[in-house]
Formats: C-alpha cells, sequence, structure tokens
C-alpha cells in the first residue's frame, strides 16, 4: 500500500466543451498517467474509481455520466434516441464539468451553446447571456436526475450510436491531465485510453450487481425493485456487449477481477495491489517518480 504517491488533490476544473471528434481523434497526453477501469453496471466501478482518484490525488472521469446527461438532454428536447446526428450535434455543444461528491456520486454541471435551462427541477443557477436568447453557462447541477435506472436504460439506448461515441471522444481523452486520471466505463481501456499502462476489468454475477444497484437507489430515494432491476440489468448488459461501436469486452492486457462477494476495501486493496505493479509503466519509466519518501 505504500508504493504509491500521495499527490495533492486534482484542482477543480472549469466546464470545458465538449468538441465535435473528427475520424482521426488524438490520443491521450502520453505523459498523463490513467488507470482504465471497465465493466457492466453495478460492478462497484464507480465506488473503486473514485477511491483510487482520492488516494492518488487524481482526476476522475466518470464517462457513464456523459451518456446519462446526454440522453436526459434529449429526452427534455424532444430529440429520439435513434437520431444519431441531432444527438451528436447536442454532444458537440454541451460544457460539462464533474465534481466528486463525499457521498461518491460525481455531479455534473451543465452549461454549453443551446442548453435553455432544462426543467427548471434542478436547481440552474446561471444566467444566460441574453443576446440570442441562449444560454451560455446554465450552471446546472445535475445530480440525482441522470441516476435513476431510466436514465441508465436511456445512456444505454444512444451509446451504441457510432457517430455519439465519436462525439465524445475527443472530450474524454482531454481529461487525462496531469497528475493522472482514474477513468470509468465500458470502453475505456479498449478505446479511449488504449495505452494505459494500467487496466482493469471488474465483473459479477448479475445478481449480486442488482442487489449492489438496489441498495444505491433505494439510498437516493429511487422506488426499485430486485426483480425489475435484475431484468435491466441483462438487458443492459447485452445491448452493451452486443453493439457493434465500441463493445464491452475486457482489453487483453486488463487484469480482470470478479467483485462477487467482495465489498469495496476489499476490491481497492486488490486493484491497488496491480496499480503497485503497474506504478512504472504508469510513470512512463523514464518520468520522474512520485514515490513517498
Ligand atoms: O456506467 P453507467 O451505468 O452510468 O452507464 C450508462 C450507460 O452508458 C451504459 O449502460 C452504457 O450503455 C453507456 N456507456 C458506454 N460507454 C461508456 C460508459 C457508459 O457505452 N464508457
Amino acid at each position: 500500500m505504500n508504493n504509491a504517491p500521495k499527490s495533492p488533490p486534482a484542482p477543480a476544473e472549469a466546464p470545458v466543451a465538449l468538441t465535435k471528434a473528427t475520424k482521426a481523434t488524438p490520443p491521450a497526453d502520453p505523459a498523463v498517467p490513467v488507470i482504465a477501469i471497465d465493466g457492466p453496471v453495478g460492478v462497484g466501478k464507480g465506488t473503486l474509481a473514485q477511491a483510487l482518484a482520492r488516494r492518488l490525488g487524481w482526476h476522475y472521469l466518470e464517462s457513464g455520466a456523459l451518456y446519462r446527461v446526454l440522453g436526459l438532454l434529449a429526452e427534455r428536447r424532444g430529440v429520439a434516441l435513434d437520431d444519431a446526428p441531432a444527438l451528436a450535434a447536442l454532444a458537440g455543444g454541451l460544457e460539462l464539468s464533474f465534481t466528486v461528491t463525499e457521498g461518491a456520486t460525481a455531479i455534473v454541471r451543465l452549461g454549453g451553446a443551446g442548453d435553455g435551462g432544462g426543467d427548471g427541477t434542478d436547481g440552474a443557477d446561471g444566467g444566460g447571456d441574453g443576446a440570442d436568447g441562449e444560454t451560455a453557462e446554465t450552471g446546472e447541477i445535475l445530480g440525482d436526475a441522470i441516476r435513476s435506472e431510466q436514465a441508465g436504460r436511456r445512456a444505454s439506448q444512444i451509446a451504441p450510436l457510432p457517430a455519439v461515441r465519436a462525439a465524445l471522444l475527443a472530450w474524454q481523452r482531454a481529461r487525462a491531465r496531469p497528475p493522472g486520471l482514474v477513468a470509468d466505463g465500458r470502453d475505456m481501456g479498449s478505446v479511449v485510453f488504449p495505452d494505459s499502462a494500467c487496466k482493469i476489468f471488474l465483473t459479477a454475477d448479475a445478481e449480486a450487481r442488482a442487489a449492489r444497484r438496489l441498495l444505491q437507489l433505494q439510498e437516493k430515494g429511487f422506488d426499485v425493485n430486485l426483480a425489475q432491476l435484475l431484468r435491466d440489468i441483462k438487458a443492459r448488459d447485452e445491448r452493451d456487449s452486443k453493439r457493434a461501436a465500441s463493445p464491452l469486452r475486457c482489453a487483453g492486457d486488463a487484469y480482470q477481477l470478479d467483485t462477487t462477494g467482495r465489498n469495496a476495501a476489499q476490491v481497492l486493496a486488490a486493484v491497488w495491489l496491480r496499480v503497485e505493479r503497474a506504478w512504472p509503466r504508469l510513470q512512463n519509466l523514464h518520468a520522474q517518480p512520485r514515490r513517498p519518501a
């Protein structure tokens, strides 16, 4: 446990516009270490990724939140979930910044050209620019609005569209900033950060994942039942792993860990050993190592 660094917390980030990706989206900055964590819904990715980011003082990217935000916006604006060009255009105009709270929930702050301020239920606090009727910075905080199972289902409906994935790619790669990034999702190790020196792929029984999700959603006050959750999880697994564009799959060089029956601390302990082992590669071998004294 004492082989890797403790850095000061990563600084807060200003919202950054998502740029429309070209075919040749440049790779992430190779000088920035990235830990890529993938796996299906309810496997414990978010809890693990946030714990690692906290421990290392690195940035955290919850890529699933991007797809959830986009799905929510599409619904608010009446954009069909299969309208790839409209969804990609929506993605290209977003400005987002992520904040990780104590409760291990990523809050997404939303701005961006053309955003009219949402449905007014989430505490929008920003001002518009007034000139053309568009809001330059809405400052809307999307917390639980993107956390429901419905939001997850919507996300997995738009996620197979290559144009949507392309529109989100450059933004995700630009999250790789010093001192480092911990990213979780479905294609972090396989597509978004294929050069990551430390890839983790978590698995768990669908039943165990459904039980975990049940607790998480109940804690947030959602009315859910286990049988329905299990059906939703299996449907999402199927969609996420069978789609043609960036399907959920374990990268060849990833460390696989079955989290069934393991609590968060046990998962963190097992993965931390891998992080320590990967540390020289994460630090690019020749870079100044940031080992503790
Ligand atoms: O991780 P989370 O459950 O929030 O993701 C919601 C959905 O977004 C997933 O079911 C998946 O369809 C999609 N997603 C994706 N690629 C990612 C992250 C999420 O396709 N990197």
